[in-house]
């Protein structure tokens, strides 16, 4: 039987964006997950983040506690969390993803496009991100 880690996907409202502002939330989570053996992918633009976080139980929810106090952004919301035996994103500490912003309008963020995905949605979103990933690096 293999080892069981857990995901935790949230989306969020970013405060204060701009390039230094996610080069630094990258930084520091390349850095915190490697020690916490934390994998994962962050999607971001303008008016959302998306984030799956994935590793042992007791290290995503420290980290997660973090992520909530964070004042760079508000509105958390939990889409899905899980106990799973495989890593999405193996080789990610952090994988910042910029590249899906035309997947969804503006207008449908601001609507809430993303809260009301279901859980099992949520995680297919980020299964295809992570296919994606393997297929260009
Ligand atoms: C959208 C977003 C995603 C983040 N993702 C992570 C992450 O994956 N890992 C992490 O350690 N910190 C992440 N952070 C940063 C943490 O909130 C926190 O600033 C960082 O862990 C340093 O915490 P400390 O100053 O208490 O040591 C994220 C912050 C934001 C706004």
């Amino acid at each position: 039987m293999e080892f069981e880690i857990k995901y935790l996907i949230y989306t969020s409202h970013p405060i204060g964006f701009d390039e230094k502002n996610i080069n630094n939330i990258l930084e520091i989570s390349k850095i915190n997950n490697k020690k916490h053996n934390l994998t994962g992918c962050l999607v971001y633009r303008q008016d959302l983040y998306l984030q799956y976080l994935e590793g042992p139980d007791e290290n995503l929810e420290i980290t997660y506690k973090r992520i909530l106090n964070d004042k760079r952004h508000s509105k958390i919301f939990k889409l899905s969390e899980n106990f799973t035996t495989r890593r999405l994103f193996t080789n990610w500490a952090m994988r910042g993803n910029p590249l899906m912003t035309s997947m969804w309008t503006n207008s449908d963020v601001k609507k809430g496009i993303i809260q009301e995905m279901s859980s099992d949605d949520a995680y297919k979103l980020f299964e295809k991100f992570s296919r994606e990933i393997d297929q260009f690096n």
